[in-house]
């Protein structure tokens, strides 16, 4: 497409944005016309030319098991699914590759049809003739770089991730892949592999970054060794190809980067070195379903921050490149980490990529058709398995801070992670409610520990047990201090006039904000005080405070016909 038509497609992409803004934050019709950015760092922050943050905001799609295709390609046409990942908010997608597969000329020149054939998969085959004609003859080399090039139509993002080495589902600590000197894991070989993909991808403006490897791990992972090639692993991807991002994992599973506390990477090069964490419910076992989700979500935040946060401190990017949960909602210890965890994505304001779009794989640990739990498409990859998760994501799919975001002033935001909302306000004399953080309210948490609306006399205000918080105009009272308690420190908790402690919720059916008894502050593992749970993010990404009514005559005038002013100072 052309400059000018670009112009144009842009010009009507903001017009439709004005029109819709539910459906604005990162879908619209936008298609491959303003070329990719080219990103680099910036302090923690990725940002592209112009020194503006890009947030990734990514999805992992697998291509590194026996097959050695993008899963799903049986099940639906490429551009399909490119357009959908772009539609469910997603700017860039994670996209697996097995090492093997760059450096064994005999498995990249297999076409697909002989990969799936040599592999007794005849059902797929038929699926893929059907749904990607286009694809079924090419080699599996160049059926990637298919795939990769119907995202980049589509305006997606593509980080290209060394999995494993060996095609395969990974990872376990005795499959030989786990470490630099296993079986199936060369270094040389390895640098080999990461040479030729950064090359042949150093054309292709939508690959903007490369994992190295994905979850180091084994018997033979040690701390000097990782520098020793970690290095030359991103000096040879670098070399390959300097525009992209260098993605560098950590030790234990990618969930263990606390020896950069005391050694810093010796590299060549500045302004692209990211690294990336892995953090599921499962990381920590059955942690979150056996103890108390307060001390639990205390106990392991403060874990992930020394082991990986930290680096954001530091001064580079941490990029959250695999989290996820069982999206059936029935998994109590995926559910209770999943609203710790993605309060701290919303606080650190981190990049991310879930795990996983995959609805089922082609052949995963010698099944046909296994179906995946944690992905966003069904097993048919027809409707979305959970309609309401990517709703519970969508808040995080935008930046909160970073360069060039907007000129609005610092502010905070009252995140509600077990919803993916936050705190609003439509009209003063309404409840007020859970909505889209996009149209939040800027709030300010004081030094006297009131939450005020940002530029106004009003604070948040408990007022009854189990009745609708309030915005008071009286901000001096107890009952509009707000103290951030538990081990999670996430419960907002007051007194209400009889002196009875009570914490910020939500009604569940109306969304409209309460207060009750505090939930989980006692060591009892059976309740879940998921609902009672908030964070103040801190935020530059523009509000609707300026629209809300507080200054006009006439709103003033409504008030006091309503009798509303009596009402607030009763
Ligand atoms: C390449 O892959 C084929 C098929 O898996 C295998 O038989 C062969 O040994 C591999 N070659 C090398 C050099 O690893
Ligand atoms: C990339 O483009 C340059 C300049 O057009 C060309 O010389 C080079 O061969 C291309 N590389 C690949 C891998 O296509
Ligand atoms: C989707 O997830 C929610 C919350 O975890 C759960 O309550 C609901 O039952 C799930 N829906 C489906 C269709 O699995």
């Amino acid at each position: 497409m052309g400059k000018i038509q670009c112009l144009f497609s842009t010009f009507l992409f903001y017009i439709l944005l004005s029109f819709s803004p539910e459906t604005g934050r990162g879908s619209g019709p936008m298609k491959a016309c303003w070329g990719h950015p080219v990103l680099s760092t910036d302090s923690r922050w990725i940002v592209d030319e112009t020194g503006r943050r890009v947030k990734l905001a990514c999805v992992n799609w697998v291509s590194h098991l026996e097959p050695m295709l993008a899963e799903g390609l049986s099940r639906k046409p490429v551009s399909l699914i490119a357009n959908r990942i772009r539609e469910m908010g997603f700017n860039c997608v994670r996209l697996t590759w097995p090492l093997f597969l760059a450096t064994n000329d005999s498995l990249s020149s297999l076409t697909v049809r002989q990969s799936f054939q040599s592999l007794g998969l005849l059902e797929s085959i038929a699926g893929l003739q059907t749904n990607n004609p286009s694809i079924i003859d090419q080699t599996l080399i160049e059926a990637y770089k298919a795939v990769v090039d119907s995202l980049a139509e589509n305006n997606v993002m593509v980080i290209l991730d060394n999995h494993i080495s060996k095609p395969g589902w990974c990872c376990s600590n005795f499959d030989d892949n786990g470490f630099f000197g296993d079986k199936y894991f060369n270094p040389d070989l390895w640098i080999n592999g990461l040479t030729k993909m950064a090359t042949l991808f150093s054309n292709t403006s939508n690959v903007v970054g490369m994992s190295l490897r994905n979850e180091l791990r084994g018997h033979k992972q040690n701390v000097n060794d990782w520098y020793k090639y970690m290095q030359k692993g991103a000096e040879a991807v670098h070399s390959a190809n300097p525009n992209i991002l260098v993605i560098l994992s950590g030790l234990s599973y990618d969930t263990d980067l606390s020896f950069l506390q005391h050694r810093t990477l010796d590299l060549s090069f500045t302004g692209k070195v990211v690294f990336e964490v892995h953090w599921y419910g499962f990381t920590d076992g059955t942690a979150w379903k056996s103890g108390n989700p307060n001390q639990v979500c205390g106990r392991i935040v403060s874990n992930v921050k020394r082991k990986a946060g930290f680096l954001v401190d530091k001064g580079y990017p941490l990029f959250v490149s695999e989290f996820g949960i069982e999206q059936k909602g029935t998994n109590v210890n995926d559910n209770r980490y999943f609203n710790c965890f993605m309060s701290v994505v919303a606080e650190l304001d981190l990049d991310w990529a879930l795990w996983t779009l995959v609805g089922s794989y082609y052949f995963r640990e010698g099944i046909s058709g296994f179906d995946e739990t944690y992905g966003l498409y069904n097993w048919n990859w027809c409707e979305d398995r959970n309609s309401t998760f990517l709703q519970r994501i969508s808040a995080v799919q935008s930046p909160f801070q970073g360069p060039g975001l907007s000129n609005e002033r610092p502010h905070q935001v009252i995140f509600h992670p077990s919803t993916g909302l936050c705190v609003l306000r439509k009209l003063l004399t309404d409840p007020l409610k859970l909505g889209s953080c996009t149209g939040s309210d800027a709030w300010e948490y004081t030094n006297q520990k009131t939450l005020i609306v940002k530029g106004t006399y009003f604070c948040l205000k408990a007022d009854k047990l189990g009745k609708p918080a309030k915005i008071s105009i009286l901000c001096t009272d107890k009952s509009t201090k707000w103290e951030m308690i538990s081990d999670s420190k996430m419960h907002l908790s007051s007194r209400i006039d009889d002196g009875t402690t009570v914490c910020l919720d939500v009604e569940p059916d109306t969304n409209i904000l309460i207060t009750n008894r505090c939930k989980c502050l006692s060591k009892s593992n059976t309740c879940d005080p998921g609902s009672q749970w908030f964070k103040l993010v801190n935020s530059t990404a523009s509000t609707c405070n300026e629209k809300l009514p507080f200054l006009s005559v006439k709103s003033i005038f409504d008030l006091l016909k309503n009798g509303w002013f009596e009402n607030l100072l009763m």
